[in-house]
């Protein structure tokens, strides 16, 4: 097997590889061959993650028009409505059935009564959204993708469940997308709306809950916890389907779709390409052990987000037992990881009754500014272990990070962050100011910090940065796309922190631990979150990911050169294939590896892409699928200006 000797290979001589390659490149059809134009999110009006209130956490079913408005007027008295927090969501519960001679929906007035808007029949939500407007707020509505909602699988006793035959109680949106869709947008004036899918897995054809309720069965397309027996492009085809049916009620793009099947389907790939938002996990409850199970659902997924499109691990519990005002500690961990990884910041919780300590959690002006940055970065592990880990967020064009040390445990850690943590120089000096505190601190190369049981200390840092005259890839997550991971048997997540699942408590045999899985692209680490290393050589920086992928890359700022060691990872399963490693400016090849296998030392590429917007990097591996995919890395990956400044600042 030939490979290159590890050395530099400059520009031009990739060019000429590149052109005596282009007879064997690929066809329009196949989905590694370079698309030549950003094909990252542009649906939807989301380029920061969301903010405002959901009602669930706060009433579940129990939700009122009084409940809600109270919540909306405090967002605008306590001024976090100015701060960003301006969707005012409704959750389950809104709705009495759907009438059966047209197919419209129909409120529940007795608890949103300005919604009794005409005879016994007429009800809309225009004027609940026009009070939410006029307030300078958005409004949120919920539904389902199937035909039942998750009330009427879990919340039996509620008052508010739909009433009516088995017909009249199909809220969902099955058979009624378009109509329901232009009633919620253009007819009620909502600008937002989660889509639960409780309707796809829980309403099982014989199951007692079917018989008992008298529902209309379906035959699960999601089935929870096995993703081989769930329907992929079935749950992804009709999650489309809402997706081409916003635009065309909206077509200034001025609606969020936020996909909430937990998770599930292997939404983790697909769910940018079509909502704004997409939940990774199980919903969030008021317990420690719960928030570190949803959190670590998305904190590894800084590849999958950016402008307009955000992992979503639930909406906050901020105000409810292990974050109630008692538990302050544990309520600004929570928070500074939600912000951290940008995720939507939902209040969910009855702000009425709001000590200003929970207030001044949540208006935390400077983690919100973290959280809303632009450039839509979310935050990358800097170190990682059960005990504690560190979460780095480049803001901007790299010029600050922020940084949260977070302990995980219940007991203090005394940590060292170090200045290659942040990717900033060893030598100069680094200032830190802390999000909560507001002091700052300089220092160089290290610094220690003692973390009390479960708290999470966050900085601001500006230093001179490791890189003087590039970015690495991993630094700009928010203007990467990964467009095929090489994902071929999509697999669950590793799980480490598991929790009593709210729906079943112990009434199971408990949530099982998944060992292996994931294989998604990763910043700064392999798709199975190992460090990066080819051949012996380790990398603290670069892209991750498996063979036939393809990734897009941004080059917004024009930088000069793609530079980059790339190999087969030594952590490969598959030690036997080669893997090739391309890159792509704007549709073109411009430069690639020769075929490299496991064992074999990085080859330096340095990549001229000046006047390139977009850039891919294709990795190209045996087409056979009876083999594990190998694992490629993109060794330092990095976006430079000019050759000769590039090297590193210790
Ligand atoms: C599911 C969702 C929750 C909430 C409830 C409502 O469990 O995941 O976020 O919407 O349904 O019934």
């Amino acid at each position: 097997m030939g490979h290159r000797a590890n050395g530099n290979i400059t520009g031009a001589c990739l060019l000429a590889v590149a052109l005596s390659l282009s007879t064997t490149s690929a066809t329009a059809t196949d989905p590694l061959s370079a698309a030549g134009r950003w094909e990252g999110a542009s649906g939807g009006g989301t380029p920061t993650p969301p903010m405002g209130w959901n009602s669930w956490n706060a009433f579940q079913t129990e939700v009122d028009e009084d409940k809600v408005m109270g919540a909306a007027r405090i967002l605008v008295d306590s001024g976090l409505a100015k701060l960003g927090y301006d969707y005012v969501n409704l959750d389950d519960g809104w709705w009495f059935k759907r009438r059966l001679v047209d197919g419209r929906m129909q409120i529940r007035t007795n608890i949103f009564p300005s919604a009794a808007t005409g005879g016994p029949n007429e009800t809309s939500f225009k004027p609940f959204t026009g009070k939410l407007h006029a307030m300078g707020l958005k409004a949120g509505i919920y539904t389902d993708i199937g035909r039942n909602a998750c009330s009427q699988a879990y919340d039996l006793h509620s008052p508010n469940l739909p009433q009516g035959t088995t017909a009249e109680r199909e809220v969902g949106l099955d058979g009624h997308v378009k109509q329901d869709i232009d009633l919620y947008f253009k007819d009620w004036g909502f600008d937002y709306i989660k889509i639960d899918a409780c309707g796809l897995a829980d309403f099982v054809p014989g199951s007692e809950l079917v018989k008992q309720q008298n529902y209309r069965a379906l035959a699960p397309l999601i089935e929870r916890n096995s993703i081989n027996r769930s329907d992929i492009d079935a749950v992804r085809g009709r999650y489309q389907e809402v997706a081409t049916a916003l635009k065309s009620a909206r077509p200034d793009n001025d609606y969020v779709l936020s996909i909430c099947n937990w998770g599930m389907a292997n939404v983790r790939s697909w769910g940018k390409d079509i909502g704004n938002l997409w939940r990774t996990s199980s919903d969030i409850t008021a317990s420690w052990t719960s928030m570190l199970h949803n959190f670590d659902s998305a904190a590894k997924r800084p590849l999958y987000a950016g402008p307009g499109h955000w992992n979503d691990p639930d909406i906050l519990h901020i105000g409810h037992e292990a974050f109630d005002d008692a538990h302050l500690v544990e309520a600004r961990s929570h928070f500074t990881l939600w912000t951290m990884i940008n995720a939507p910041l939902l209040i969910s919780y009855d702000l009425r009754k709001s000590p200003q300590s929970l207030l001044d959690v949540l208006g935390n002006a400077d983690l919100v500014r973290i959280n809303q940055d632009k450039a839509g970065n979310q935050a990358v592990v800097a170190y990682d272990s059960d005990d504690v880990q560190f979460f780095v967020k480049t803001l901007g064009n790299g010029e600050r990070k922020a940084v949260a040390l977070f302990n995980r445990g219940a007991t203090a850690a005394t940590v060292t962050l170090l200045a290659k943590h942040l990717k900033l120089s060893e030598t100069s000096p680094i200032v830190l100011r802390d999000l909560w505190s507001k002091q700052s601190l300089t220092f160089s190369g290290e610094q220690s910090f003692t973390l009390a049981p479960h708290e999470t200390r966050v900085f601001e840092a500006t230093g001179e940065r490791r890189l003087r005259d590039g970015v690495y890839l991993s630094e700009m997550p928010g203007a990467i796309n990964i467009a095929v991971d090489g994902t071929q048997q999509p697999q669950l997540d590793p799980t480490i922190h598991r929790m009593i699942d709210p729906w079943s408590n112990t009434r199971s045999s408990g949530s099982r631990p998944q060992y292996a899985g994931w294989g998604g692209a990763q910043a700064d680490a392999t798709p199975f979150s190992q460090t990066l290393q080819i051949a012996g050589q380790t990398f603290e920086s670069g892209i991750g990911v498996l063979s036939n992928s393809r990734i897009q890359v941004r080059n917004d700022a024009d930088h000069a050169l793609l530079m980059a060691s790339v190999g087969v990872d030594d952590s490969t399963e598959n030690v036997k294939q080669t893997a090739r490693f391309y890159v792509y400016g704007d549709g073109r090849l411009l430069a690639t590896s020769a075929p490299m296998t496991f064992g074999v030392k990085a080859v330096q590429l340095a990549v001229n892409i000046k006047g390139k917007r977009v850039i891919e990097l294709v990795v190209r591996g045996a087409k056979s699928n009876n083999e594990r995919p190998v694992v490629a890395t993109w060794g330092d990956a990095r976006l430079v200006h000019s050759p000769l400044k590039s090297s590193l600042a210790l």
